[in-house]
């Protein structure tokens, strides 16, 4: 698909979920990587974070955040958790929080691929050298959202912070050999369908390995708390057609989906997307990590929650893995 034929599938009114497009993204979906969901434990280690984004509830000017560190051996405990869950896969996500120094984050990565489990890395902007010793130090994978190719919108976004560093950032951590995840917000204030169309474009420009979509939701306690959230049916756009530009990405049905939808995990994993990510931590400590309110959670437990995400996936006659 070129931006044109992009630009004008995200302009046409939504129909149904049925439609041609999100059709056209399973099909793609199934051809290319097959019936299975991939389930990776995700780890929300620590909500300081030293960056501003105005939509964000972990910004550092939001007073009224509970902040919280989870220590080394409790990040350690929660992937062998992770290991006991059968989960082949953890992610490491926290707000840019450098209380974690470089050794400390190379010896939780270093324990961590001791239980040959895959491991990706969330953990924001940090110096390029030390991405190059994580990845020595056994990190398979980084995740770090592009969030709006908008340079302008970046940078209302974002205070202090620079796009083109952003970009550089992430193909960098290709280039230096990680599997790469990036993504966007949809429906952020004075966002444009052009600028959405150029957000799918540049997943295909960094050749993205696993690109991570959702709506963007108001939190309160953020400068953006009056804001119109995002749409679920255009951020299933998004993912829909991302599949079809990138046939074999990774494409998780993110947690902000399932947050502004009540059945919004599954609609994505039936509209181009393969790979859930629960989160794996404690709810009475993971319930602070809030970007955004309502977070879709783990309240009822976390086996309990990974157990009917399964059951709900083979309902719809897919195989959790
Ligand atoms: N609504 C939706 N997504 C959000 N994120 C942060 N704040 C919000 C919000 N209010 C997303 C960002 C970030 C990811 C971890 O969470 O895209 O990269
Ligand atoms: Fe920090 Fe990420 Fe939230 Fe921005 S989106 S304030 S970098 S946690």
């Amino acid at each position: 698909m070129n931006k044109k034929e992009i630009l004008n599938a995200l302009k046409e009114p939504f129909k149904s979920f049925d439609d041609e497009l999100f059709k056209l993204a399973d099909k793609t979906r199934f051809e290319n990587v097959g019936d299975l969901v991939l389930l990776r434990g995700l780890i929300e280690f620590s909500n300081f974070c030293n960056k501003n984004c105005l939509y964000c509830g972990l910004r550092y000017e939001n007073a009224n955040c509970h902040r919280f560190r989870l220590n080394k051996e409790q990040i350690i405990n929660y992937a062998k958790n992770a290991v006991e869950l059968g989960l082949e896969t953890v992610v490491l996500q926290s707000g840019e929080d450098f209380y974690y120094k470089e050794k400390d984050l190379i010896e939780i990565i270093s324990e961590i691929k001791k239980l040959n489990i895959a491991l990706a890395l969330s953990v924001g902007e940090r110096p390029i050298e030390e991405y190059l010793h994580f990845k020595e130090a056994g990190a398979d994978r980084f995740l770090m959202r592009i969030e709006t190719t908008d340079e302008k919108l970046y940078s209302k976004m974002h205070p202090k912070a620079d796009f083109s560093k952003r970009k550089k950032t992430i193909l960098k951590l290709k280039e230096l050999g990680f599997e790469l995840g990036t993504g966007s917000l949809v429906g952020l204030p004075e966002q444009s369908l052009n600028s959405i169309a150029d957000d799918i474009l540049f997943f295909k420009e960094v050749n993205a390995d696993m690109v991570g979509v959702g709506p963007f939701i108001a939190s309160p306690d953020t400068p953006l708390k009056n804001a119109t959230d995002g749409s679920f049916e255009l951020a299933l756009k998004v993912v829909a057609l991302t599949r079809i530009i990138l046939p074999y990405a990774n494409i998780p049905a993110t947690t902000a989906m399932e947050t502004i939808h009540p059945n919004g995990r599954i609609l994505t994993l039936r509209s181009g997307a393969n790979v859930v990510m629960p989160n794996i931590v404690d709810y009475e400590i993971n319930k602070n990590y809030l970007l955004y309110s309502n977070k879709a959670s783990n309240q009822f437990g976390v086996k309990e929650t990974l157990n009917s995400i399964k059951d709900k996936i083979i309902s719809i006659n897919r195989i959790p893995k």
